[in-house]
């Protein structure tokens, strides 16, 4: 249910979500000022009880948009199902709080049991808004949050679910359902076409699965004859990863489900660019496949072929996430002529050892589009950061027997070799950015109790898409 904005507490409300800075008390509504001496800046929500209403206070002082959301959630959630209201009062002229507050409010009803037969009831949370000076400002935050937050929980849809109740053909078909009716021209092609064209690195990976691996296209096309440019998204999207014959231990194996975050960064994006209809077109592709133990299954050192016609020598079937995106990158730069290229994929675990759970590790050339979505990714919950692309780390993909290898001869670097391999496939584009996103797409939040689909994508992918909206326009 989309929030209202109202000019005052409504009279039924009972839970308050107050975002205040702790360092201007002139900032904290008068009635409240002496009840909020108490609290101290590091809480995540404090609580207490006034005239009957149950205020859950955020600080806001110095905290970056994912913390401020994730306290938000919290807070919310505290409510149980009740209605909110949000007040503004003291943080209006801040949009970064105000957007990360409202977001966190909107994510909270997320329901994260899907498949527990005793259903929930279907929480839809009433949200009223007030204290913001400009109603025009706010309801356009609302507009695209709402838009991002129904994607957002899209992609955790798709995270969440285990492997055995989202197959590829199944993702696909998700895919076609969700999109198709938005006006994007959904392409799936199946185990036949992807002979047929080629696709023989996917076609690799997938050889040890019962389950047919899928290669999805999602084509938007603005309306309107204006000059825009055209945007490539590319998204890893492994099913579940077992790590074939190089097998995975299994204590952790589970988590392997999520190891298609970026295929459900793009696709949680491509919904929300069907919603709000900018005027950049944007294709976006997603190979997908289990990668499981078969009799079939590729084994180390087997040399297989590719969409660009390279050949690869698997050293290690566990970096298989490479191979389906060296077709989907290769596909792109073959079939479309795109301004701008970004794969997002749950890459390797290097990126968790080098940069923790905070950030996604950032790897392009291009170092204006760096800035420019480092820039972004402050003012979105997602977070992301620069990381080398020298050519140096290239000698380290080098194959004896073919034309590259998809294992680093050094366990040193793993993120940014398998930048390396992926470079190779994206044909000398002079505007591609990998991110890869490991440690972010899945992980610990106020969600659930258990590590869960973050909903990691839509928020940065379409701040930078109406980023580059604009720059036409201002030309
Ligand atoms: N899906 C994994 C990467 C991963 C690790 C995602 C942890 C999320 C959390 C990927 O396919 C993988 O197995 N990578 C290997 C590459 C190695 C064999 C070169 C890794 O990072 O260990
Ligand atoms: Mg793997
Ligand atoms: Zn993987």
């Amino acid at each position: 249910m989309k929030p209202r904005i109202i000019s005052s507490y409504p009279d039924a409300v009972q839970h308050i979500i107050l975002p205040v800075n702790l360092k201007k008390p002139s900032s904290i509504p008068k009635p409240i000022r002496a009840a909020v001496k108490s609290v101290t800046a590091d809480e995540e929500c404090s609580t207490f009880i006034l005239d009957h209403r149950v205020y859950h206070l955020i600080c806001t002082d110095n905290k970056d948009y994912k913390a401020l959301m994730y306290n938000a959630i919290t807070c919310a959630k505290k409510a149980n199902g009740k209605a909110i209201h949000i007040d503004l009062t003291g943080v209006g002229r801040h949009e970064k709080i105000v957007k990360a507050v409202i977001h966190g409010c909107l994510l909270s009803d997320y329901n994260i049991h899907l498949y527990q037969t005793k259903k929930v009831k279907k929480a839809s949370r009433r949200i009223s808004i007030s204290g913001m000076e400009s109603g025009v400002i706010l309801r356009k935050i609302i507009a695209e949050l709402t838009h991002q937050v129904e994607a957002q929980k899209l992609v955790m849809d798709i995270i969440n679910a285990p492997s055995n109740k989202l197959t590829p053909a199944q993702f696909a078909q998700k895919i076609a359902r969700t999109l198709k009716p938005l006006g994007i021209k959904v392409s799936i092609f199946g185990h036949k076409q992807l002979e047929q064209k080629g696709l023989l690195a996917l076609l690799a990976v997938n050889r040890g699965s019962e389950d047919p691996a899928r290669f999805v296209v999602m084509e938007y096309r603005a309306v309107g004859k204006s000059p825009k440019k055209h945007v490539g998204l590319i998204g890893k999207g492994i099913t579940f990863d077992t790590g074939g014959i190089s097998l995975k231990p299994s204590d952790s194996m589970h988590y392997m489900k999520s190891d298609l975050g970026g295929a459900a960064a793009v696709f949680g994006a491509m919904y929300m660019i069907g919603k709000q209809k900018p005027q950049v077109d944007v294709t976006a592709i997603i190979p997908t496949t289990d990668n499981s133990i078969g009799t079939r299954a590729i084994k180390p050192g087997d040399v297989i072929g590719s969409y660009s016609g390279k050949t690869i020598e698997v050293l290690n079937t566990d970096a298989e996430g490479r191979l389906v995106l060296a077709d989907g990158l290769a596909y792109m730069c073959k079939n479309y002529k795109t301004d701008y290229l970004m794969d997002l994929a749950t890459l390797t675990g290097s990126i968790v050892r080098a940069l923790g759970y905070h950030a996604a590790g950032m790897f392009s050339k291009n170092r204006a589009l760096q800035t420019q979505l480092l820039k972004l990714s402050d003012h979105t919950y997602e977070q992301v950061w620069p990381m080398p692309m020298w050519d140096q780390y290239a000698q380290q993909m080098k194959s004896e027997i073919a034309d590259i290898k998809n294992l680093a001869t050094k366990p040193v670097a793993g993120a940014i070799t398998a930048a390396k391999f992926l470079e190779a496939f994206v044909d000398d584009h002079p505007a591609w950015v990998h991110l890869d996103i490991a440690a972010v797409a899945f992980g610990e939040s106020p969600l659930s109790k258990e590590k869960c689909g973050t909903g990691w994508g839509p928020g940065l992918i379409w701040e930078w898409i109406k980023n580059i909206e604009s720059s036409v326009r201002k030309k």
